[in-house]
């Protein structure tokens, strides 16, 4: 990545780079969104007894879409957000949450999936995008990255015959010089897909708490029987389930609970 094709180190030449005003942080950002953010962080808790009540659907599709906001490796997106509406989807759905009072109260159900395996898919609709269909072909590294290195780290066969290519070439690339040792097995990918999926779950329980709602995230569930319920393939994976709505009291179990700060944050 060198010269003056190196679109990553144009990226402080504020003459070139794309700045849309509505992402970018104001000089206020900080005084104005703090306090805000503070509260949202600290108010969310996960709640396990709802009213019932759904949300408002435009408060609901405001929440997905904040929720597609969240990072994404190689910004692939490899996840899909099942908000299940249909009524008796829902009764099934809690039922294979193990009947637990967040979802069997829940007003909203969201199940978070995995979708490591439509990486190939979704790389020619970002590439489509991003080229502006073609009319714009990506350069440099960037073109690169995608058309390279990208396809190199998640291409999979049934005789794993490309994880053995990455371990090798990760292997040997590693005796010189700082390299990334993974995604290389099929326990890695499934890693990378829960990564993803994990991130946009948190912002949506976060847009769901700045919106004045509770939430619960589920990991006790019966994982592939909500697959079968929504119809996924077999390589899909349920991350978890939000449960969503307005808490009743009885909901919150005790205050938060939280290790010694000194256990979980580390300064080296
Ligand atoms: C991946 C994941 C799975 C979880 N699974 C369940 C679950 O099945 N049932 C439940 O009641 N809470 C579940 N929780 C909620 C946690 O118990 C809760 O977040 C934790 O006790 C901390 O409480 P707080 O979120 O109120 O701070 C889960 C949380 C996460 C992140």
């Amino acid at each position: 990545m060198s010269g003056t094709s190196n679109p990553l180190r144009e990226m402080d030449n504020p003459e070139k780079v794309f700045n849309p005003k509505h992402e970018r942080p104001n000089p206020s950002f900080q005084t104005s969104a703090l306090p805000g953010f503070k509260k949202v962080v600290q108010g969310r808790r996960a709640v396990r007894s709802f009213d019932g009540s759904p949300l408002p659907e435009n408060v609901m599709r405001d929440c997905l879409h904040d929720a597609t906001l969240a990072p994404s490796s190689s910004n692939l997106q490899c996840y899909e957000l099942y908000w299940v509406r249909d009524g008796a989807k829902k009764i099934q759905l809690a039922a294979l949450c193990l009947d637990q009072p967040a979802a069997t109260t829940a007003g909203d159900l969201i199940v978070v999936v995995s979708r490591v395996d439509l990486w190939r898919s979704h790389l020619a609709k970002l590439s489509e995008i991003m080229t502006e269909s073609g009319k714009k072909p990506l350069r440099g590294p960037v073109r690169a990255y995608y058309e390279k290195i990208v396809p190199m780290l998640m291409r999979t066969d049934p005789f794993g015959f490309n994880n053995l290519m990455r371990r090798l070439m990760f292997w040997y690339k590693s005796r010189n010089e700082p390299t990334v040792d993974g995604p290389v097995t099929r326990g890695d990918h499934r890693v990378y897909g829960h990564i993803q999926a994990s991130l946009a779950a948190e912002n949506l329980m976060l847009s769901l708490a700045a919106h004045g709602y509770e939430s619960c995230p589920m990991g006790g569930i019966d994982g592939r029987g909500i697959a079968t319920l929504l119809g996924l393939p077999r390589t899909a994976e349920v991350t978890m389930v939000i449960c969503a709505g307005t808490g009743t009291p009885k909901g919150l179990m005790g205050p938060r609970v939280r290790l010694p700060f000194s256990d979980l944050v580390k300064e080296v």
